[in-house]
């Protein structure tokens, strides 16, 4: 890192904001809503156009996670090798994070500006680990809002950081909505064990009247997908229906498709919120995307709506060298989308010494079998 890079990084850990409350005249960057607000696509989401004689592709990377002292060696260089592969390969249309995206400032800071160099527009939702080592969550929101081609936002107050929605427009009629949501953190519980946290019911009453407010707008319910960081406990369910507990095997036709696994136990909030059923209800959402289970990767058309784990993109915390790459999301002009994995075979790596370095050596995760 060069010494100007160094002096702009450290400028953005002392002096932006850490809360709302630092901001200077009351701003708040976080907007009022209730659900009484008239819906307006103008007023409360993002446009991005998409050409019609193309789908539009989303390039997600899955828990890139590196520690500052990892961004800046061979673990963060393996991530970045990855991501720029799967970007000149694929050449996507939009960018995009499923949470955990780095766990401290510094990475943070050099995750954006590696992003932003692509100039191909960009957005993010929260993990539950995008606050531990940060200065602030807010303070990691304000870097992914203030990032020349990101399309983050706070969304509204009090329900979380980074709730928001990305409109695909063809024609000028919105195709697909991506929404972006905050599935927050871990609860300590009264006898102090932990648990996952999920979304809150004011985000499911934000969610319901967007989806109604689009539907309104074009004179139909628009397909959707979530990108959000941890799964809904319908992914158990997913599982449980493609996989024959008894054998072990997976049932057709999930036993030909690629990536298809589970080698870690569901990373679930502990309570089931009603959000599967209340997308069910709507039947806009036709996917929901998430990272958090690194080691966990499949795409299961559950009750009309697929469950999707993103692939984990570089070894950032923990990761299995059989699934390390990007998801494609691809919009057609219909509106339907369609999941793409896409690997990235680490033992190619230029990183070669990291490779040699790591496998085997799991810092958080479970341990390696080869
Ligand atoms: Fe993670």
């Amino acid at each position: 890192m060069d010494f100007t890079v160094a002096a702009k990084y450290l400028k953005m850990l002392t002096e932006h904001p850490a809360a709302p409350e630092e901001l200077p005249n009351g701003e708040s960057l976080f907007y009022e809503w209730d659900p009484s607000l008239p819906y307006s696509s103008d007023v409360y989401a993002t446009q991005i156009e998409k050409d019609p004689d193309k789908d539009f592709v989303i390039l997600n990377f899955g828990d890139i996670q590196c520690h500052d002292g990892e961004a800046f060696c061979q673990v963060g260089e393996m991530a970045e090798e990855t991501m720029d592969k799967l970007i000149r390969g694929i050449k996507p249309d939009m960018l995009s994070l499923s949470g955990d995206n780095a766990f401290d400032p510094l990475a943070y800071l050099r995750l954006i500006r590696f992003l932003d160099a692509y100039d191909i527009p960009w957005a993010a939702c929260m993990g539950n680990a995008d606050q531990r080592g940060l200065v602030s969550e807010f303070w990691a929101d304000y870097q992914m809002a203030h990032a020349k081609n990101s399309l983050f936002d706070y969304g509204p107050k009090g329900m979380g950081d980074g709730n928001f929605i990305i409109n695909i427009v063809q024609d000028g009629k919105t195709v697909h909505t991506l929404f972006y949501m905050d599935s927050h953190h871990e609860e300590m519980a009264p006898d102090g064990s932990e648990y996952y946290d999920h979304f809150w019911p004011s985000q499911i009453a934000w969610y319901e009247w967007a989806v109604r407010g689009i539907a309104a707008e074009e004179g139909h319910v628009v397909p959707s997908t979530v990108i959000m960081h941890m799964p809904v406990q319908e992914y158990i369910d997913a599982w449980k229906s493609a996989h024959d507990e008894k054998t072990g095997e997976l049932k057709e036709p999930f036993r030909s498709m690629d990536f298809c696994k589970v080698h870690e136990s569901f990373g679930t909030p502990r309570d089931n919120n009603g959000f599967f059923d209340k997308c069910l209800e709507l039947g806009s959402t036709k996917l929901m995307l998430c990272g958090h289970d690194h080691i966990n990767c499949f795409a299961i058309p559950y009750r009309g709506i697929t469950l999707a784990y993103t692939m984990k993109t570089g070894y950032g915390c923990y990761w299995e060298k059989e699934t390390n790459g990007g998801t494609t999301l691809s919009v057609d002009g219909n509106g339907n989308v369609a999941v793409g994995y896409h690997y990235i075979d680490p033992t190619k790596s230029r990183v070669k010494k990291f490779v040699i370095d790591y496998y085997g050596i799991k810092l958080y995760g479970p341990k390696d079998t080869d």
